[in-house]
């Protein structure tokens, strides 16, 4: 199987595919992938006969380096407190917030590297990691270490992304253009350390406007910064349209994008990554337009947002059922969205996301016999064996 680029629209309902398999690994890369055995030799072999092997999923999206935990808040959904309605008393993403500042950076690693590993034995061997907890320069600087740690020593891939403009703190209620001051000073030192490629903002009601993202994602932009949007969410700002002009690699959420933001995606080639958990754990009844993005030409990805309040699981076959059921993605749009779709999302397309010789032997082993079967059997976990980098890193 030859490398792919993306696949946007209706092109998302090919998926390579082959019946009686072989893939060959060696040192860590995939050597050979044919229908036959002749002529090669192997020191081990595993019988994959009557199961599913694919590339190594990707979770395009997911704030995994966190302190703290957010079960309290539990109770207050239950009475219909709405999300936004919680930061606003300074709870939601400002106790996490609370949490990770006094956590020490042993402690946030600790705990990444255990959501990391569950995130492993679900499937996923390349993620995305955001920072956004510190909200103050050494608290940012913290998590964006910790995920530089976690990059160069577990076996998860990680790609980081900065998103100091998550929310804002207490300290800068009054004037959270100086927070917004605060948070593009770090920019500099961010790529001097190769602390993220990425930088993203939430745009929605009560925290960034589109103009204050519009200008901060620029700046972010001119040093040299691929960028991603926490879009139209809860509330339809604009931030589909903003992230197709400003030529973001992806545009998150989405929930709430306008006719004219999906058909600027598919324009300006931005991914969408569509995030039905979250929509899903948010208790909303209307989910993002996936039927639509994709009639309009748009490439999606999907992700887990795995993160301690508005969708706290690593599982992302979860994901594929909401997909499937929710969003209305055939198996095959599932599956190009959490592989090749998902690793361009993150500048990863040359190393991720698909099965092909010269690339990294990322592979999963499933206990399922086809790829219709894993959006259906939900909840549960399908993993047979995790290879990554051609070691087996779960089983
Ligand atoms: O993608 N919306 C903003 N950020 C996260 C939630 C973070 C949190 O609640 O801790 C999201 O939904
Ligand atoms: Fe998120």
């Amino acid at each position: 199987m030859e490398s792919d680029g993306p696949r946007a629209g209706k092109d998302m309902q090919q998926l390579p595919m082959l019946e009686e398999a072989v893939v060959g690994i060696k040192d860590g890369k995939v050597t050979y992938i044919g229908e036959t055995t002749e002529g090669i030799q192997a020191d081990d072999i595993i019988d994959c006969q009557g199961k599913l092997v694919t590339p190594g999923l990707v979770d395009p999206h997911t704030h995994v380096v966190f302190g703290g935990s957010r079960e309290h808040e539990m109770a207050l959904k239950q009475q219909g407190v709405p999300y936004l309605e919680i930061l606003k008393q300074g709870g939601g993403i400002l106790s996490t917030v609370e949490q990770t500042r006094v956590a020490s950076e042993d402690h946030l690693f600790e705990k990444a590297s255990f959501h990391l590993d569950r995130m492993l034995s679900y499937g996923v061997t390349t993620v995305e990691a955001k920072s956004g907890y510190g909200l103050d320069v050494e608290t940012e600087v913290k998590q964006l270490k910790v995920a530089k740690r976690l990059q160069e020593s577990h076996a998860m891939d990680l790609v980081s992304t900065f998103l100091g403009a998550h929310a804002i703190p207490h300290e800068f209620k009054e004037d959270p253009q100086a927070f917004l001051d605060e948070m593009l000073g770090m920019l500099d030192l961010i790529k001097l350390e190769e602390l993220a490629e990425f930088v993203d903002i939430f745009t929605e009601t009560g925290v960034f406007t589109v103009e204050q993202s519009r200008d901060f994602l620029s700046k972010a932009k001119e040093k040299g910064f691929g960028l991603k949007i926490h879009a139209d969410e809860i509330d339809p700002l604009g931030g589909t349209e903003l992230a197709a002009d400003l030529g973001a690699i992806s545009a998150d959420h989405l929930v709430g994008a306008s006719d004219e933001g999906i058909k600027k995606l598919a324009q300006s080639g931005t991914i969408a990554v569509l995030l039905p958990g979250t929509t899903f754990y948010l208790g909303k009844e209307t989910f993002a337009r996936a039927r639509k993005m994709i009639d309009e030409g748009v490439t999606v990805a999907l992700a887990t947002d795995f993160n301690p309040g508005s969708c706290p699981t690593e599982n992302i076959q979860l994901i594929m059922t909401f997909a499937a059921l929710r969003l209305k993605m055939t198996p095959e749009e599932i599956w190009n969205a959490m592989t090749v779709n998902a690793s361009y999302a993150i500048g990863r397309g040359e190393q991720a996301g698909q099965l092909a010789v010269g690339r990294k032997a990322d592979v999963v082993i499933w206990d399922a016999p086809n790829y219709f079967y894993l959006p259906y059997h939900y909840g549960v976990n399908h993993v047979n064996t995790v290879i990554k980098n051609g070691l087996i890193v779960s089983k």
